[in-house]
């Protein structure tokens, strides 16, 4: 499935950036392959439209914001945040500003620190992280980084038990132990939640971590997946300790996405510093990113064209392929794929003269 090539993915909302990225002027980001750009209103709330000028398309995240319009640092034009152009400097006032001069504006808002943005209009709200706010809990930004990698690789990654032992045998895979354990997965309104427990490893550099020094801890774990690239997991140490990691998995375009990971824990500062939090879960990540970018980002969706072979423990990437292309259906689309893809029309060969 390429990304930019499925209209209803325009139609969820994204995490682009922490809102305080905001703070010293308007920021550029690419997203499903549109550049588009974000600015802080005057009341502190994130607007956004298409990152382009309709005087002379010069990119306006290289302008400034005026209250709470942006304004293009080529000739000064400024748009509100509905994508109206409302001044024109070097129109005197007899000259109206010309009709239909505007931009495409898109949805956005500020939820749990991040900007958000959907390009057109949403079919659902941005998924709920029931922690954020919860007294007790502590909220911590942990990654921010591109992946060259899709989103989709990333969901089912996130749900996929049979890669811990090869890809994190560094950290906490136990590669004597490859059988994976079994979720039971229902299947939801926003995607699915999927639950089981799991023995790991829990080495010295882990203890703070998960609160116990014992040699093996179980992770007690209620995941859960929210159409189309964002999911939970939500992990309960018998120690009890929560640690809640949110990640959603913002496509850029075909193959790059910014991969976004919060973490909510139930513990202090003194007991794990947000730092340790940071450089643990970072390690881990890391594993799964080097693999991931080694994968074909045209993931095969439709399991019938067989271009990938599955196991048992794949049952929740294949509910997530099912559950993708029944969106896709609901609105009149089909999964647009490379080698579906008309094929591009060689130039005439130039003849050249000889001299
Ligand atoms: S290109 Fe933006 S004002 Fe001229
Ligand atoms: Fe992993």
């Amino acid at each position: 499935m390429l990304v930019t090539r499925q209209p209803v993915l325009r139609r969820f909302w994204y995490a682009l950036f922490p809102v305080t990225d905001l703070d010293d002027g308007p920021k550029p980001f690419t997203l499903l392959g549109e550049h588009i750009v974000v600015w802080k209103k005057s009341d502190g709330s994130p607007a956004a439209a298409r990152d382009r000028c309709c005087h002379r398309t010069a990119r306006l995240s290289k302008g400034w914001v005026e209250g709470d319009h942006i304004v293009c640092g080529y000739h000064g034009w400024q748009y509100d945040c509905s994508g109206a152009c409302v001044k024109i400097p070097q129109l005197g006032t007899e000259h109206k500003i010309p009709a239909g001069a505007r931009i495409t504006a898109y949805h956005c808002q500020a939820r749990y620190g991040y900007v958000w943005v959907a390009l057109d209009d949403p079919l659902r709200d941005i998924p709920d992280f029931p922690e954020d706010g919860q007294p007790g809990y502590r909220r911590i930004f942990q990654l921010y980084e591109t992946w060259r990698s899709t989103p989709m690789r990333l969901m089912e990654n996130s749900f996929d038990n049979s890669h811990f032992s090869f890809v994190h045998k560094g950290t906490f895979g136990d590669l004597d132990n490859p059988l994976p354990s079994t979720y039971d997965i229902e299947e939801t309104d926003y995607g699915f939640e999927a639950r089981q427990s799991v023995s790991i490893l829990n080495p010295p550099q882990a203890h703070d971590v998960t609160g116990s020094t014992e040699a093996r801890v179980t992770r007690h774990m209620v995941n859960r997946y929210y159409l189309p690239f964002c999911r939970r997991m939500g992990v309960s140490y018998d120690s009890g300790i929560d640690h809640m990691v949110y990640n959603c998995a913002t496509p850029i375009d075909d193959e790059r996405m910014v991969l976004v990971q919060w973490l909510y824990r139930n513990d202090t500062e003194q007991d794990c510093s947000t730092q340790k939090l940071i450089d643990w879960d970072t390690r881990v990540t890391r594993e799964d990113k080097d693999i991931l970018e080694a994968t074909d980002h045209d993931v095969c969706m439709d399991t019938r064209r067989k271009e990938e072979f599955h196991m048992p423990s794949d049952k929740p990437g294949l509910i997530i392929r099912k559950q993708i292309l029944a969106l896709l259906a609901e609105h009149g689309e089909q999964e647009v794929f490379r080698s579906a893809l008309p094929p591009i029309v060689a130039a005439p060969a130039r003849h050249t003269q000889e001299a």
